[in-house]
């Protein structure tokens, strides 16, 4: 066990955020694919502490469920009414010594909103509080504006921290310090639990304000120290949609920094979107205006964009997605999708296949070498390697009530406009003509003819329109009108 892992981390969330204007609260809401307090139990977890406890309170139900989604390890303290952010942390330290935890060492205590707090922002945090034995460190930040922050007061002679002061009870001269308490503390654990026992209420929130615990800890005669962040653009946190907007785009510029930095050819940062589970292999390519976002992953070679959305989707090695939407599909190595197409989930194309443009696919395997290349939806099919669909084909897969699949064989050649009616199979090596609605199996290599055949009634435009400009037309190019007889021979294929 490492000598600073913590005992425990204390994610504060059980605030409503009512300035996000939002039936969602504010700590599930999402950037870059993953929740605010996500992002921070996924810090959290990178100090590897023994327990690792949030506090809900608003809307506790649902942020429970997700955080046991996102990470089954953690536990919740359930703070009933909002009393203040040293009594959210008391109330956690309560949830955890009623099982029996000992906080001998070091509690961080963070909070649920802010989403860009590095691990190892965290780790130094934590690093410097146990090298200087103090009983409190506090991270701050120098900051551009400090409205609305607790100030950090420090001893004009020795630069110590003194207190912390909220802004609501801040005089002008304190209102006008820059460094501000970013929310994120080490304690000593059995220290921090004594002095929550003391704090008071006589303030303007009348809270219980966590940010107490400095003084009367100092007041003990105990250290207080402070460390600085690097990046006071890390340590901000959300209260509205426009700040909501803000984190996304720092978090977003990130990860597009450490795709670029592993290899990944990004044309334009600003205009391209990675989650944070997005996996890549050097050389891959994001296009202007694209999205990559769930568990995609970007082949070597591959080609987003430009203006692609590819959420939950493997991108094979050299593949092409232009101007297209994914979902939940697999893409095999040279395969070429759009422009314009759409994969839904459960597509699956093969190698060196294509899906082209105005090209609807679900819930559908196609081999390699396979393709569909124009204007036509494939829903509940199989199709072997080296066949090719023609244009403006539908797999007619609904009957209004089930789904049905269709299969078609390897090498095959279906002609343009056909409708393939579910459930039906098409052997290897058939083909089937233009126009054709195939209700029936086509065993291998026979070729399915399926529609009128065509009548030509000559004369009619000469009978019917006579003196329109079609009829001229005729009649300068030799029409021949045989007397009695008014069908040429259809013709198939
Ligand atoms: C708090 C700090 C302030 C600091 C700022 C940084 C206090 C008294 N003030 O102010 O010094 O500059 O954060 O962003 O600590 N929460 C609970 N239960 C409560 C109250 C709050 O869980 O009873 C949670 C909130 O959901 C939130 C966090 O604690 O995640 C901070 O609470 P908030 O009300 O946003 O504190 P600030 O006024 O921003
Ligand atoms: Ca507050």
């Amino acid at each position: 066990m490492s000598a600073n892992r913590p005992a425990a981390v204390v994610v504060l969330a059980a605030g409503e955020g009512t300035r996000m204007k939002s039936a969602t609260p504010k700590v599930l809401h999402d950037i870059c694919g993953r929740s605010l307090v996500g992002h921070v139990v996924a810090a959290s977890r990178t100090l590897d502490p023994e327990h690792l406890v949030v506090v809900v309170g608003h809307a506790r139900e649902r942020v429970t469920a997700h955080l046991a989604e996102c990470d089954a390890q953690v536990r919740t303290a359930v703070q009933h009414e909002q009393r203040g952010t040293g009594h959210a942390v008391r109330t956690a330290l309560e949830e955890l010594a009623g099982s029996g935890a000992a906080l001998d060492g070091t509690v961080i205590v963070t909070c649920g909103d802010t989403p860009l707090l590095r691990g190892e922002t965290l780790r130094a945090l934590a690093e410097t509080h146990v090298q200087d034995k103090n009983a409190v460190t506090v991270l701050t930040a120098e900051v551009p504006d400090a409205t609305g922050y607790g100030r950090i007061v420090r001893d004009p002679d020795s630069g110590v921290v003194t207190a912390i002061v909220e802004h609501k009870d801040a005089s002008d001269a304190q209102r006008a310090l820059r460094e501000i308490n970013s929310g994120v503390f080490a304690f000593d654990g059995r220290l921090l639990a004594e002095a929550l026992g003391k704090v008071r209420t006589d303030n303007s929130q009348g809270e219980e304000y966590l940010t107490d615990v400095l003084g009367i800890l100092r007041g003990a005669g105990h250290r207080v120290g402070a460390s600085v962040a690097g990046d006071h653009r890390e340590i901000a946190g959300i209260n509205n949609r426009v700040q909501l907007s803000a984190a996304r785009r720092m978090l977003n510029e990130r990860l597009v920094e450490d795709a670029m930095l592993a290899g990944v050819t990004v044309v334009d940062p600003a205009s391209t979107w990675l989650d944070v589970s997005v996996t890549y292999e050097p050389d891959a390519v994001v296009e202007p205006g694209s999205q990559v976002l769930g568990a995609s992953h970007l082949g070597a070679d591959s080609v987003v964009g430009p203006h692609s959305r590819v959420e939950d989707t493997v991108v094979g090695a050299g593949a092409k997605v232009r101007n297209s939407v994914t979902e939940g599909a697999r893409i095999g190595a040279g395969t070429s999708v759009g422009p314009f197409a759409y994969l839904r989930p459960g597509t699956v194309l093969g190698e060196s296949a294509k899906a082209g443009s105005f090209v609807e696919i679900k819930n559908a395997e196609i081999g390699d070498g396979t393709k569909v290349p124009h204007l036509s939806y494939v829903g509940d099919a199989s199709i072997g390697e080296h066949s090719n669909i023609g244009a403006a084909s539908v797999f007619v897969n609904y009957d209004g009530v089930d789904k049905h699949r269709t299969t078609i064989g390897s090498h095959c050649r279906t002609g343009a406009d056909n409708m393939f009616v579910a459930p039906v199979t098409v052997g290897d090596g058939a083909y089937t003509a233009a126009g054709s609605v195939i209700t029936k199996d086509v065993p291998a290599g026979s070729l399915a003819v399926a529609r009128g055949q065509q009548r030509n009634i000559a004369g009619w435009v000469a009978r019917k329109r006579p003196g329109s400009a079609a009829a001229q037309a005729a009649q300068g190019a030799g029409e021949q009108r045989p007397e009695g007889s008014d069908e040429g021979p259809g013709r198939a294929g």
